[in-house]
């Protein structure tokens, strides 16, 4: 299945991950690109570049988990496919967990009502691998219990069996993607995975970087493109219907390594600083990616040195401190 000539729309396409996948689905000769985002996190200047390419872009500032407003816009549009990443991120769940859990999931909510009412036809909805929370052995596939520790891994998970129930009961097209740890230009500082623009932004004001805990803790990082890129071959393969596929590197990177490799790429000699764990941090965290290889031929493209070089130079050119 391809995207050429499909009205494609993209909830949080104004965020980190959104704004990529926009820049990727310019290239795929697609007719319509819509992001509906209430830009809660999202930003105006993430979108620069694609509006150069796709002058039609076309862009709601609107909530999606208002139903009729986006059942007007659907309609309006003619959406055949909707990527759906809009989210409340982790860190607000620790100051207002009833209100981000409610927000999430009403929001997948809401695109699944669409779904069924038939406003569009194929679903590609983001999960995250907060949803396992810590890694009980090894690499973690598909199967891992869903253990996550915080209120926005539950958030994550209900929105995941949403989609799923709707697909089993009401028929509905859909995928889910699975990334875990995600890295490059525009990420979100207000993000859980925010330690790469912290330590970056600290490192340019002169002051040393942080660590919580012992830094021991591990994540899979993969550059965001090749999250981007997998979202839309997810779509072209129907064999992923009703599934969820990890997207990831299937590599461990520990959080004392990821720092240290910031301050060498920027020439940092300085000391880094330990603080106390923060709450309900994961300790462990990296994908079996066999399914993804599997069904879509994901393979990783950017190296992380490479990838990490690449990051730590847009934000020297982009960040205001
Ligand atoms: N960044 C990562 O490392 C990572 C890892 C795993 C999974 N994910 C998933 O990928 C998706 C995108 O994450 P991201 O890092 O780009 O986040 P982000 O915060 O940069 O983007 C999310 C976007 O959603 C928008 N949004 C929030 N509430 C909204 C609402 N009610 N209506 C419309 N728009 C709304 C925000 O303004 C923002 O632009 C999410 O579903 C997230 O769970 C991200």
């Amino acid at each position: 299945m391809s995207l050429r000539n499909k009205s494609v729309l993209v909830t949080g396409g104004a965020g980190f991950i959104g704004s990529h996948l926009v820049d990727q689905l310019i290239q795929q000769d697609v007719e319509t690109i819509t992001i509906v985002d209430n830009f809660f996190l999202g930003k105006e200047r993430n979108l620069k570049g694609a509006r150069t390419k796709r002058e039609d872009l076309k862009v709601y500032n609107q909530d999606i988990a208002d139903l009729d407003a986006m059942t007007k816009i659907m309609h309006d549009e003619g959406t055949d496919v909707v990527f759906n990443l809009a989210v409340i991120p982790l860190p607000a769940s620790l100051e207002k967990p009833a209100w981000t859990f409610t927000q999430n999931v009403d929001m997948t909510l809401t695109i699944c009502e669409l779904a069924r009412k038939g406003l569009f036809k194929t679903l590609v909805h983001f999960s995250s691998s907060e949803a396992y929370g810590n890694s009980i052995s090894g690499p973690m596939d598909e199967n891992h219990p869903l253990n996550g520790t915080t209120p926005y891994a539950a958030s994550k998970a209900a929105g995941d069996l949403l989609v799923l129930s709707y697909c089993r009961t009401f028929g509905i097209d859909a995928a889910i993607i699975r990334p875990f740890n995600n890295y490059g230009p525009r990420q979100n500082e207000a993000s859980y995975a925010g330690v790469i623009p912290i330590t970056i932004a600290s490192i340019m004001r002169g002051e040393s970087p942080h660590i919580f805990g012992d830094g021991k803790q591990t994540r899979d990082y993969l550059y965001v493109t090749d999250t981007a890129n997998a979202a839309i071959k997810t779509y072209g393969c129907r064999n992923t219907r009703e599934k969820v596929l990890n997207i990831a590197s299937g590599k461990e990177i520990s959080i004392n390594y990821l720092v240290r490799l910031i301050a060498d790429l920027m020439d940092f000699k300085g000391e880094i600083i330990y603080e106390p764990d923060r709450p309900a941090d994961v300790k462990r965290h990296i994908a079996n990616i066999y399914l993804a290889e599997d069904l879509i031929d994901f393979k990783p493209t950017i190296p992380f040195e490479e990838g990490m070089r690449r990051t730590v130079d847009w934000y020297k050119q982009n960040i205001s401190l």
